[in-house]
Parts: structure tokens; sequence; C-alpha cells
């Protein structure tokens, strides 16, 4: 199957150097140094042309901003026949706004993915629309699974997923920025904080993932009576306020994807 990408950002990068093979793709991309720039790293055919993508794909990446949606479907929805499928990893906007911005006959899928499959470790939810070709939904699966792991759901699932996996990198990044400064306050140089907080997360979160091992045993096994950590926990999860301050932010966050469908 032939893919095309109609923007050539962080996500798309990310999609496509999953890829096993780049030969059958193009993408569309405004800015010439960053099309540029995918020719020469992944050598891929590169147009400035969204509607060149789509004409040229069987399945095609909507990749751009939620803003640049409308002028993307502008240009390609004539090119967009029946048998084609559009997949759009755009943060909120629904399978009903899509369908409406680019007509009635292209199978469509949404996604939402993470920046994690940057480093072949993202999750993405795939929602397909009602009619769309199995097998191109089959062949967009086995795409995003190269980039980490997939599920499929159900779009009225997709806000509390953009909230809480779409934007959780950003989250667990700022966790770890705040374990850096908390430990050069507590006298470590800089460098050494970073490694620590850096080797830390990356650490945790391997093990967890790997050993499957329920979460509150976790905690209880290292946060043992009148230690260190316990110390630290007991602050932390002060009446809750720990709790409440992720809940917020991922209340914040779906309610932003509401907005933007
Ligand atoms: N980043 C995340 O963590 C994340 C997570 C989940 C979902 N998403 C979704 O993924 C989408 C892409 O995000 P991103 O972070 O990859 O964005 P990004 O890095 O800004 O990439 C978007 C690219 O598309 C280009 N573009 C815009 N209009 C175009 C057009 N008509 N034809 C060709 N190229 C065009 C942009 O160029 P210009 O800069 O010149 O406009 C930009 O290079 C967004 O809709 C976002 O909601 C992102």
């Amino acid at each position: 199957m032939k893919i095309g990408f109609i923007g050539a950002g962080k996500m798309a990068e990310g999609i496509l150097s999953a890829m096993p093979s780049k030969k059958n793709v193009i993408m569309a991309e405004k800015l010439d140094a960053r099309r540029e720039e995918m020719g020469r790293k992944h050598g891929v055919r590169t147009t400035a042309d969204a509607n060149e993508a789509v004409k040229k794909s069987d399945i095609v990446f909507l990749a751009v901003r939620p803003q640049d949606v409308d002028s993307v479907a502008a240009a390609t929805r004539d090119s967009l026949t029946a048998e084609k499928t559009l997949v759009s990893i755009v943060a909120g906007k629904t399978l009903a706004k899509l369908r409406k911005a680019f007509g009635r006959k292209c199978g469509l899928v949404r996604v939402m993915p993470n920046l994690a499959l940057r480093a072949k470790a993202g999750m993405c939810a795939i929602c397909p629309a009602k009619g769309a070709d199995s097998k191109a939904v089959d062949a967009v699966a086995a795409i995003l699974s190269g980039a980490g792991k997939t599920v499929i759901l159900k779009e009225r699932d997709f806000d509390a997923v953009t909230a809480l996996s779409g934007s959780g990198p950003a989250y667990f990044a700022y966790m770890q920025q705040a374990m850096e400064r908390a430990g050069a306050k507590l006298g470590l140089k800089k460098d050494v904080a970073k490694l620590l907080a850096a080797q830390t997360m990356y650490g945790t979160a391997k093990f967890l993932n790997e050993s499957g091992i329920d979460l509150a045993e976790f905690i209880a096994g290292v946060a043992t009576k009148g230690g260190t950590t316990a110390a630290g926990m007991e602050e932390l999860a002060k009446g809750g306020a720990f709790e409440d301050i992720v809940a917020r932010t991922l209340s914040a966050a779906a309610a932003r994807s509401k907005a933007l469908a």
C-alpha cells in the first residue's frame, strides 16, 4: 500500500521512523527545510502539495495542527475518493467533523498517538469510522504497532485518551524536571541531579512495565515503615493533594480536547 503524510512534524516523523520500508511513502510538508530534511534523513519522496500526497497514496496520515485541518480539507477533499483512507492523528477532531470537512467518500480512521512513539514506545488509540476498509485499518494498526502499543477504542473515549496518554509524556517530563530541580536544591550538582532523575524515571517505567507488578504493592515495597521513601511519600500524598492535581490536570486536557472538536 502507498502511504502519504500531510504534515511532516514530530508525530509524522515518529510514525515514519517505525515503518520498516519507506519506499512507498510520500510526505507533504509546507516548510522547505523540513521537506529537505525528511528526504535526506529517511529517503522519502516529498512535496509541498498536500493534494499530490493524497493522489499518490492509498492511506493518508493527517498530521497537521488542528487549526490547519480546514485548509488541508479544502485542498484535498476532491481527491479523497472511496478507495482511499484518511487517518487523522489530530487532537480533538472528531470523526463527524473530519467527515464534514473531508467529504463522504473516503474511509476514515481516528488515532490518538503520543510522542513516545518517537522511541518506538508510543501508545496509540485507534477508532475506525463506520465503513472503513478493514484491510486499510489492519495496515494502519500494523504501522502504528511498529511504533509501540495500540488499542482499538470507541470514539467516546478519545477525550480521556487524549488527556492521559496523548498529553501524558509532558506530565512525566515535568515530574522529571521537578525531581531534577529538587535534587539540585538538596545540594547535588545539576548534571548529577539530571542523571539521577532521568535514570530513575526510565528505570522505574521499565521495571513496572516488564514485571507487571501491582502499583500499590510496589509502592508499599519501596516505602517501608519509618524509612526514607515513606517520609517522602507521606509528603507527596498528603491530603490527596497530588492525586487531586493529577485529576485536575487530566480534566483540563480532556476539556480542551472537547473544545477543539
Ligand atoms: N505532539 C504531540 O505530543 C501529539 C500527541 C497526540 C496528537 N498530536 C497531534 O498530532 C498532530 C501533529 O502534531 P505535531 O506535534 O507533529 O505538530 P508539528 O510538529 O507542528 O507538525 C505539523 C507540521 O505540518 C505542517 N503543515 C501545516 N499545514 C500543512 C499543509 N497544508 N500541508 C503540508 N504540511 C502542513 C506544519 O508546517 P508549519 O509549521 O509551517 O505550519 C508542521 O511542519 C497535531 O494535530 C496534534 O494534535 C500531537
